[in-house]
């Protein structure tokens, strides 16, 4: 167990995303926001000023820190596995934003690594977090739905040309992926979480309207061990703006779809005598957040570090985040070789 009452903690990467970390950090009580590190060394210093921590312009300086605990990783996703096994082998805790990485070498090597050095690994999903999604689990560990016969996870989104040129690592494919990687992991890891384990994919992708390396508009069918179906629609071309991302899960004796702008507002809730429940449900609902990220990361971080004074493992381990990875990389393949996948999707381990 930990005895430190508040964890120390390094955020690497000051972009879009980093205040979504700096801020849960600085709202925690337990938590407390040593340093952060960005190679642009206006955005470090930016940072550092508003959140009153140390800035580092190289994450191998801010990791030779002992007083910080946790590292929260919101680099380019092509860098989070090199920065992820720095971050352990220096005996720092992680917690990445998705994608943990680009391939399931990196994925492997990260989570080998943070075991080995006895730090915790967690992947941000936060969207496990939201309200809605936490009374759809319920509702299934219950097995308030039956037999599962079906589900779909669709994300109906716009990202318009300036936002693929802000970055030059957006829709590539070494650094970020197309809109599965990048916009629909997160409902893609809800999807496999419901139904899953995954048992084999086929799916299309296409870079339909944007001027990216990667995909723009993708579609996909798993086969689920369970005998269930899954259905992926991912698009980041939707006229003009954000629409919906929605889950969809569909069983003999419950039917339930998630909608909203992120999976935060339910939207059917059928069960038998779910007349009351429902009513409540709908009565307690958030209106949509202001911004795709959703509320999730403040519990996100909230139960890492409980996880590290606990000892026990996080709400999404390594192991956890590895399986949207899987399941995305499965896709691009089928898009390869025009066939459809079994899992697991074997590559060569790098050791
Ligand atoms: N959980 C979510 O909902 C969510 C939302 C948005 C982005 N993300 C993820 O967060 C990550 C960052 O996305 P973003 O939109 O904030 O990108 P961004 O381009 O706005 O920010 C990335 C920052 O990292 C910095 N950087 C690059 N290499 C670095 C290094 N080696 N050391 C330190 N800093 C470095 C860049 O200078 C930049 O400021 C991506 O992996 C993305 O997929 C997650």
């Amino acid at each position: 167990m930990n005895k430190k009452e508040k964890l120390g903690f390094g955020v690497i990467g000051c972009g879009r995303i980093a205040p979504k970390h700096t801020e849960s950090i600085m709202a925690i009580p337990d938590a407390e926001l040593l340093a952060v590190c960005d190679i642009i060394p206006e955005k470090a210093q930016d940072f550092a000023g508003k959140y009153n921590a140390q800035p580092y312009l190289d994450y191998k300086e801010l990791l030779k820190r002992e007083d910080i605990d946790v590292v929260t990783i919101a680099t380019p996703s092509g860098n989070h596995a090199e920065i992820g096994i720095a971050a352990a082998r220096a005996g720092k805790h992680v917690m990445v934003e998705k994608p943990m990485s680009m391939t399931l070498q990196q994925a492997d090597l990260l989570i080998k690594t943070c075991r080995e050095n006895g730090v915790k690994l967690g992947v941000i999903h936060q969207n496990r977090f939201n309200k809605s999604i936490k009374v759809l689990r319920e509702a299934l560990e219950a097995g308030r739905f039956g037999k599962l016969t079906h589900g779909q996870a669709s994300v109906r989104w716009n990202r318009n040309e300036e936002y693929y040129t802000q970055a030059p690592w957006r829709g590539t494919k070494l650094q970020d992926g197309g809109v599965l990687m990048n916009q629909s992991i997160h409902n893609i890891d809800l999807l496999q979480w419901m139904l899953g384990p995954v048992d084999s994919v086929f799916g299309y992708t296409q870079t339909a309207l944007r001027n990216i390396e990667m995909e723009d508009v993708a579609g996909a069918v798993l086969k689920f061990k369970n005998g269930a179906i899954g259905l992926i629609e991912a698009a980041s071309t939707i006229y003009p703006k954000n629409i919906e991302e929605t889950l969809n899960i569909f069983g003999e004796t419950g039917s339930a779809i998630i909608g909203g702008i992120a999976v935060n507002r339910v939207e059917v809730w059928e069960f038998p005598d779910s007349e009351e429940e429902k009513k409540k449900i709908f009565t307690a609902q958030e209106n949509d957040p202001p911004t795709v990220y959703g509320f999730g990361h403040r519990e996100i971080i909230e139960d890492m570090i409980q996880a590290v004074k606990l000892d026990r493992p996080p709400a999404v381990p390594g192991e956890e985040g590895r399986k949207a990875l899987e399941v995305i990389l499965a896709i691009y393949k089928c898009q390869e070789t025009g066939q459809p996948v079994k899992l697991p999707l074997i590559e060569d381990i790098v050791d």
